[in-house]
């Protein structure tokens, strides 16, 4: 049997620094439920007006372009990584959120490692994601990720707030 597209598994188990497990599930309403209102509440989501209901439209629903996986440390929901694919000339990352408890285990990292291998395995030649100016601790971490400023796109999801478009070779 052929396997999955890329992105296209229910499920994907991943090792995190330190041994640290970690599964990416399929998100489904239950996971948005108690996701949204924890994101929503926190930076950069916060600053920016992202309410509860955005956040959970976000998570709650995968299609063939937009795929909603939620970031499981054990039997715990940790976060949430939302992928658009094809997007330009690779994938976008939509959405990288983990709960602040969960923070600095490599659970980021790691997830995002997972969206760079599966567009390698798509053939991709980039890996692109936006990251709010403001949020210095998110575009360090993206730098120390191999990420570079393509563009600084001003008032894209607020008034007065600039959002950094980010981009990987992977060639
Ligand atoms: C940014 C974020 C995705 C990183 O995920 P994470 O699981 O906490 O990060 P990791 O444990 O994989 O750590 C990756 C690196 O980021 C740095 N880092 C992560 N959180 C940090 C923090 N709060 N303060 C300082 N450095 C931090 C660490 O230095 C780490 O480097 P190392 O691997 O060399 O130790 C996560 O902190 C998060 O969701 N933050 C809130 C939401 C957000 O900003 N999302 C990104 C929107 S574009």
């Amino acid at each position: 049997m052929a396997a999955p597209a890329p992105f296209h598994q229910p499920s994907y188990r991943l090792e995190a620094r330190g041994g640290n497990a970690l599964t990416l599930r399929l998100s489904d309403a239950a996971d948005a439920e108690m996701l949204g209102p924890e994101l929503a509440a926190i930076e950069p989501w916060a600053r920016l007006g992202m309410s509860s209901m955005h956040m959970r439209a976000g998570i709650a629903t995968s299609d063939d372009n937009k795929r909603c996986f939620t970031i499981w440390h054990g039997e715990e929901r940790a976060g949430v990584i939302v992928v658009r694919h094809p997007w330009l000339a690779g994938p976008y990352l939509n959405l990288l959120g983990v709960l602040p408890r969960f923070q600095k285990l490599g659970l980021g990292r790691a997830a995002l490692g997972w969206m760079e291998e599966e567009a390698v395995r798509a053939g991709s030649r980039n890996c692109f994601l936006c990251v709010s100016a403001f949020n210095t601790i998110a575009h360090k971490f993206y730098l120390s990720c191999g990420y570079e400023k393509a563009a600084t796109l001003q008032d894209l999801i607020a008034d007065g707030e600039g959002e950094i478009l980010m981009r990987k070779r992977l060639r």
